[in-house]
């Protein structure tokens, strides 16, 4: 099936990379959120990023200005309901993502594939949801979104082949490379990567290093180009929080616990980079 227009539900930090991303690879991309605000917010971020390109000579001027010529933006969420794909990248949260899809499922082409970018919930629960299991799938980029080569591809139970099929070649259409998943707490990547966080937060908690010591640990003595802490307030600890409880509830086993002091934090709303301070001092 071929893909030319794309809706993305969410203009945060994930949702205006993906927009920033299709738009590049020359897909018409129709961007929604609640809030104009936020909707600016992400044009300008995804002017920001193209100019970076534009200025290391990853891409050409004209390149840049088709691409933003290619993003338009709505408030109106049955807008996206024409498009041949829409990918949800909206707050970590299951109850918001189901309202999403309800309120998009009786606008939709028939054909539309129904997609999302969460980094943890059960596609499977998400797609039955729907009225179209069979094309619903998970499509997980990874921040920053124009950097990160990677793209996890879920399959939910009932995905079928053609959609499996259809994202490989959109994957590919974008310069990024596929992990293919099963669909279980957390996929691969932060299946992985957030009970390492978690850990260096018990590592902070427990006094075996500070801050400094413990992301210069990583970076200098594992070659990871930012220490686990830092990484944590970039991605959003409340985040981290999230895929922690997620890891704990779905599969049951202590070692996934979060550690007291993360949630702390969340509490503190000290969640990183987005809010001025988490770990490190963003103000
Ligand atoms: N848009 C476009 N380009 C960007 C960018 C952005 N938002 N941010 C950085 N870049 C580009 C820079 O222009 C630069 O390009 P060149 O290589 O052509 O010079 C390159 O990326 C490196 O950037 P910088 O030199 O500014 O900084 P850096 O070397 O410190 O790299 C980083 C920054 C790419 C973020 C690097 O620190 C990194 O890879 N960090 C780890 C990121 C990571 O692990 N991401 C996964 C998070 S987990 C996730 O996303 C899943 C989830 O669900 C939670």
């Amino acid at each position: 099936m071929s893909i030319q227009s794309v809706g993305i539900v969410g203009a945060g930090q994930m949702g205006n990379g993906i927009a920033h991303v299709f738009a590049l690879a020359g897909y018409d991309v129709l961007l929604n959120d609640i809030a104009q605000e936020s909707l600016d917010k992400a044009v300008a971020t995804v002017t920001k990023n193209l100019d970076r390109q534009v200025q290391r000579e990853k891409i050409s001027e004209a390149g840049k200005d088709a691409a933003l010529a290619r993003i338009k933006t709505t408030m109106a969420l049955p807008e996206l309901g024409q498009c041949d794909l829409i990918i949800e990248a909206a707050t970590e949260r299951e109850a918001v993502k189901d309202k999403i899809f309800e309120a998009l499922l009786p606008h939709l082409k028939p054909t539309t594939i129904l997609a999302s970018n969460t980094s943890s919930i059960s596609i499977t629960r998400l797609a039955s949801k729907t009225d179209r299991p069979e094309r619903f799938m998970g499509v997980h980029f990874m921040n920053p979104v124009p950097v990160m080569k990677l793209v996890e591809l879920i399959r939910g139970i009932a995905t079928d082949d053609e959609t499996y099929q259809t994202m490989l070649g959109v994957v590919k259409s974008l310069n990024k490379t596929a992990a293919s998943a099963e669909d279980f707490p957390a996929f691969i990547v932060n299946r992985i990567l957030v009970p390492m966080i978690n850990e260096a937060v018990y590592t902070l908690y427990e006094g075996v290093g500070n801050v400094e010591s413990i992301d210069m640990a990583m970076k200098l003595g594992a070659n990871h180009p930012m220490g686990p802490l830092e990484l944590g307030d970039f991605i959003g600890l409340d985040t981290c929080l999230a895929i922690m409880h997620v890891l704990h509830d779905g599969l049951a086993d202590t070692k996934y616990r979060p550690c007291p002091l993360l949630t702390k934090y969340v509490e503190a709303g000290w969640l990183g980079r987005k809010s001025g301070r988490g770990f490190y001092d963003y103000r």
